[in-house]
């Protein structure tokens, strides 16, 4: 049931937009299909400018800011930035923009959640360099509990590596090992996967802590979210209103291939070439 009536009555079955540079996004996606089954997704995969952790906050801010257009001029009622480095990047300016629409993004429901449920002692993140350099994660986290630590590493090889589909073999074990391996995660309770790119690698980092460390990956959190604040909203649906769509600004058959393994099964990539 929704919570207070809206201008498209007390059900409101317009899409939600989600978007990432590429396709890691759709872990996120995938994660908020099952929590929310009744709602539409519109998808959009930046893979014309994969990947946005080497690109400069402007160009990150810019290429956001267009896909929100994009989805918003496709009807959709709220936006998740299924990315961290546009989450870091580009978050409040898009809030600037649009204060009308819920704008959701992966870091703030992560940071929410690590704040709550560690009283003290270190949680660490790994990112792409974009995240790291922006200390999203230790400020928001030691500003909600000054008593953690945040150690934070960039691991840049992580998302080519993954789309390039090595997981679960020797050259990502020996990748991951050695990120993993630096001193500063030494008695971690913790590690944050701050990239939408790394839950197809969370077994693997929770073989390299031996299950000794919780891993954390904003998927599921960030899709608890998203119901949350559609129920506060008063703009969650009921009925779904038609399949969801995937887009991607540049097509390949590797994306059509990764895209798969992203979202748990085959989707129908659209390629739409907003940059043209
Ligand atoms: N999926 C993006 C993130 O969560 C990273 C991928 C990229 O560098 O484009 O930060």
């Amino acid at each position: 049931m929704c919570s207070k009536i809206n201008t498209f009555g007390s059900m409101d079955n317009r899409p939600i937009g989600i978007f990432d540079s590429g396709v890691g996004g759709l872990t996120v996606a995938k994660a908020i299909a099952e929590e929310l089954p009744n709602e539409q997704l519109i998808y959009f995969g930046d893979t014309a400018h994969l990947p946005y952790g080497d690109k400069s906050k402007e160009s990150v801010r810019a290429y956001s800011n267009r896909i929100t257009g994009f989805l918003l001029a496709k009807g959709c009622k709220a936006i998740v930035i299924a990315c961290n480095t546009a989450s870091a990047h580009a978050y409040s300016e898009l809030k600037k923009f649009y204060p009308k629409i819920p704008i959701i993004n992966v870091v703030n429901p992560t940071v929410n959640y690590c704040a709550e449920k560690y009283d003290q002692g270190k949680v660490g993140v790994i990112a792409t360099k974009g995240t790291i350099q922006s200390r999203i994660y230790p400020r928001k986290i030691v500003k909600k509990n000054p008593n953690l630590e945040v150690p934070q590493n960039a691991a840049p090889l992580l998302v080519p590596m993954i789309e390039e589909g090595f997981f679960n073999n020797n050259i990502s074990q020996t990748i991951i090992n050695s990120y993993l391996s630096a001193k500063n995660f030494e008695d971690i309770s913790a590690l944050i996967l701050g990239c939408t790119h790394y839950p197809l690698i969370k077994g693997e980092v929770e073989r390299f802590f031996q299950g000794k460390v919780d891993v954390i990956d904003s998927a599921s959190v960030v899709a608890q979210y998203t119901k949350k604040i559609l129920k506060k909203e008063g703009i969650a649906s009921e009925h779904k209103k038609g399949e969801n769509l995937f887009f991607i600004s540049d097509f390949t058959e590797s994306f059509e291939e990764t895209s798969k393994l992203f979202f748990g099964q085959k989707i129908d990539l659209r390629e739409e070439r907003i940059w043209d």
